[in-house]
């Protein structure tokens, strides 16, 4: 027997975080392929965990590195390498979460005379704002350097953040810009190849991506990898989404696993009740059903071998110039450069985003 129909709607705090074009993307990624898209987890009450994440364990210590806050730092020397000798440089950071990845990379430059700028772009204000507070600390007298936007890294937005700031740096050189994607951020989603096409399509010839993220090494693969792991393991905020929804937890199980054809590693919801989520789309209510058994993806994560990453990389039209691991040999900088006479545009169409929105989000807002 199945237990009584639950009816819902997302909580108050849902429609302040979202714009009218986000709450239709999530209903369309709901309805049409049963997912709660992750990257709309860092906005509103959602960014709290991110926020958590910065509090040290032990009060009056920092937080603990780990090789995604120190890659970046520890190969600084070899990544000016890749750019003409004395260059300034300008970080592009595309989703900065905390920023702790880079901050070290930006210490480095300054105590150089390297940092031409830094500029983050973030789809989530409340990202942003914890960001901007984290420099504002590490960093109090260059607060003239950064520049944090809202904007959507996946659509135009993206063009606007790379082409801001002066042309030239402080001594006239033209500056070289250190494109970052840290935290695996294009692996989560649907897919990362168009993202990877689409900022390299937006990447000048003398631009370095840096990459960090999470590697397939074949040791220490996690057990769900052969069989789904039903209640976890799972991270509180890959049910953020649901949570906002106000779907409650007991109504449906996780399920932790690798979808072997996409190379992904998932973190699902199974419903164990029948639940309808209404949502008011403007002047319209539109409803999503969920049938026992019926799944829900809250998280996925391309979690490919080091080969697999290059190979992509240079479909996308980039040349891997640099492939180093951390401690844990699973966490990986990749840095890699635009091959040459690969600049044709990405699939998008002017104006299109990936999840089919254009008016999301504004530069500066
Ligand atoms: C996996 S986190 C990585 C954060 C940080 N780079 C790190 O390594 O700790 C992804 C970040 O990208 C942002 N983000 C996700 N999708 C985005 C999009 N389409 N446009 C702009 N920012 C986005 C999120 O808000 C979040 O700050």
């Amino acid at each position: 027997m199945h237990g009584q129909q639950h009816a819902v709607s997302p909580h108050e705090s849902f429609y302040r975080a979202y714009s009218a074009a986000q709450v239709d993307a999530i209903v369309d990624a709901l309805g049409h392929r049963a997912e709660f898209p992750y990257e709309l987890t860092y906005l509103g009450d959602g960014s709290e965990m991110w926020r958590e994440s910065e509090v040290p364990s032990h009060p009056g210590r920092a937080p603990m590195l780990s090789d995604f806050d120190t890659l970046l730092t520890r190969h600084a020397e070899r990544l000016l390498a890749l750019a003409p000798p004395s260059s300034p440089v300008r970080i592009v950071d595309l989703g900065p979460g905390t920023t702790r990845p880079v901050r070290g990379l930006i210490r480095h430059l300054l105590d150089r005379s390297r940092l031409a700028g830094y500029h983050a772009i973030d789809i989530s204000p409340e990202i942003l704002d914890l960001a901007r507070e984290h420099l504002r600390v590490d960093f109090p007298a260059h607060a003239e350097r950064f520049e944090l936007c809202r904007g959507d890294f996946t659509g135009p937005d993206l063009a606007r953040v790379l082409a801001a700031g002066p042309a030239s740096g402080h001594d006239g050189a033209d500056p070289v810009r250190f494109v970052v994607l840290a935290g695996g951020t294009p692996y989560n989603f649907a897919d990362p190849a168009r993202l990877l096409r689409h900022v390299r399509h937006a990447m000048g010839d003398h631009d370095v991506l840096l990459l960090t993220l999470r590697i397939d090494t074949g040791v220490d693969r996690p057990p769900f990898m052969d069989e789904v792991s039903v209640g976890g393991p799972y991270k509180p905020q890959q049910l953020v989404g649901l949570d906002l929804l106000a779907v409650d937890r007991s109504w449906y199980v996780t399920e932790t696993g690798f979808d072997r054809a996409r190379s992904e590693v998932f973190v699902r919801a199974r419903f164990l009740e029948p639940v309808t989520v209404t949502f008011d789309v403007g002047e319209d209510r539109r409803t999503v059903s969920f049938e026992p058994g019926e799944t829900v993806l809250v998280w996925r994560y391309l979690y490919h071998d080091g080969a697999a990453v290059a190979d992509q990389l240079t479909r996308c039209g980039l040349r891997v110039r640099l492939f180093e691991h951390g401690e844990d040999s699973q966490v990986v900088l990749v840095a890699a450069t635009p091959a040459p006479g690969t600049a044709e545009p990405a699939t998008a169409q002017p104006g299109e985003t990936f999840s089919g929105r254009s008016d999301t989000a504004t530069l500066g807002g």
